[in-house]
């Protein structure tokens, strides 16, 4: 993947745990990117490497800077990092923008629902910028949920736009844990359920995709109960910050040894049961290549040359993928003879 130096040009606060940073472009050569994709930043802490993937709240063309919004997650490492020390003028490595959570429209796209939690609303709001401002003849719908009115995310940028696209941008915010406000129609308690779902359904004729990003009880909620009104699945996009891992799947999984061929150098490596081979080389220090960590970008592919291996947690069927290529970020051996080459 092409690498790049970025410089920070401003950071914004945006709620008490919440900043977004924004890259000043390179100025020879500009970074491209779709709204929706994220940018893979890289950094160095105490002589490790630590590599997390931030999705653009910036649109192309409709802003100068390349923005990422980052939410602290507790304990986290990279994200408290970005909210605690990020500073005007840092320089900070970063791969080429990729990712496949994007608009694309045709002829018969008439409306587009986007559902958000919390930080999940950064690719959302990329995306509805975009389309507001390039898709006049597509009307956006957004439902947001959020714990308060404090931890809203992008609050004001949201005010504005219902503002310059009253006919075309309608916003309903819910709150799990605000207790001073009066519910109205476009305001509500509680997290966003299926009831609210198929009543905005029945409401809306005109919307024809819709985009998820939040917890997982978000995307089940929401496409369950589209699915269940008649939507296909292929008008339901989703995007996941992380890798959701069902217990049962590692039923069949020991501790055992790996062979890791990389760069030249083999090693053998003990992976835990429930750690991934990717998160075991990680933790040896060996800088194997990633970005997602949630089986989607395919940077963490390896070939497997003996044993057999498990991938756990894959949203949808990798049809990309040979026989023999793992994607490492959710790969778990399940004999004791794995030989893996990347
Ligand atoms: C495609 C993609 C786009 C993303 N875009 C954004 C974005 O725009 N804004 C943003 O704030 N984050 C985004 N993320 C999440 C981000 O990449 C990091 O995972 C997150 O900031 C946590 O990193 P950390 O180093 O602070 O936590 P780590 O030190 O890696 O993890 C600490 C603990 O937190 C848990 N954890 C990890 N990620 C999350 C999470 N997202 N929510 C809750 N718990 C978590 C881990 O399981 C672990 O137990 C995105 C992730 C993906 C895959
Ligand atoms: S790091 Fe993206 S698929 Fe594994």
């Amino acid at each position: 993947m092409k690498k790049y130096t970025l410089k920070v040009q401003e950071v914004r606060k945006e709620t008490k745990d919440t900043v977004t940073v924004c890259f000043k472009q390179p100025g020879l050569k500009k970074i491209k990117y779709l709204a929706g994709q994220y940018l893979t930043l890289q950094f160095r802490i105490n002589g490790r490497r630590y590599i997390r993937p931030y999705s653009f709240s910036s649109a192309p063309v409709i802003d100068s800077t390349l923005d990422i919004t980052v939410k602290r997650v507790t304990g986290g490492i990279i994200s408290n990092h970005i909210n605690d020390n990020i500073k005007v003028d840092d320089v900070i490595e970063v791969y080429e923008p990729i990712g496949d959570f994007v608009f694309e429209n045709s002829q018969d796209v008439r409306g587009v629902t986007f559902w958000g939690v919390g930080s999940g609303i950064t690719p959302l709001f990329s995306m509805i910028k975009d389309i507001l401002v390039n898709q006049p003849s597509v009307d956006v719908h957004l439902v947001y949920g959020n714990k308060s009115n404090s931890s809203i995310i992008f609050k004001k940028q949201f005010e504005q736009l219902k503002v310059d696209y009253v006919s075309r941008f309608k916003v309903w915010n819910f709150f799990s844990q605000e207790e001073f406000f009066e519910e109205d129609s476009h305001n509500k308690k509680g997290r966003i359920h299926k009831k609210f779902v198929e009543d905005l359904m029945k409401s809306t004729h005109s919307t024809d995709r819709h985009y998820i990003c939040g917890p997982i009880e978000l995307k089940k909620t929401v496409k369950k109960t589209l699915i269940e009104l008649g939507y296909s699945e292929n008008s339901i996009f989703s995007e996941d910050f992380e890798l959701i891992k069902n217990p049962e799947d590692f039923k069949d999984i020991l501790d055992q040894e790996v062979l890791l061929s990389f760069e030249g150098l083999e090693r053998n490596i003990k992976v835990n049961k429930g750690k991934s081979v990717l998160e075991e080389a990680l933790g040896l220090g060996i800088e194997l290549p990633y970005s997602c960590q949630t089986g989607n970008c395919s940077t963490c592919k390896g070939i497997l040359k003996s044993g057999q291996l498990k991938m756990i947690g894959l949203d949808r069927p990798r049809t990309d993928l040979t026989e023999n290529e793992y994607l490492l970020c959710c790969s778990y051996p399940l004999t004791g003879n794995v030989c893996i080459e990347v």
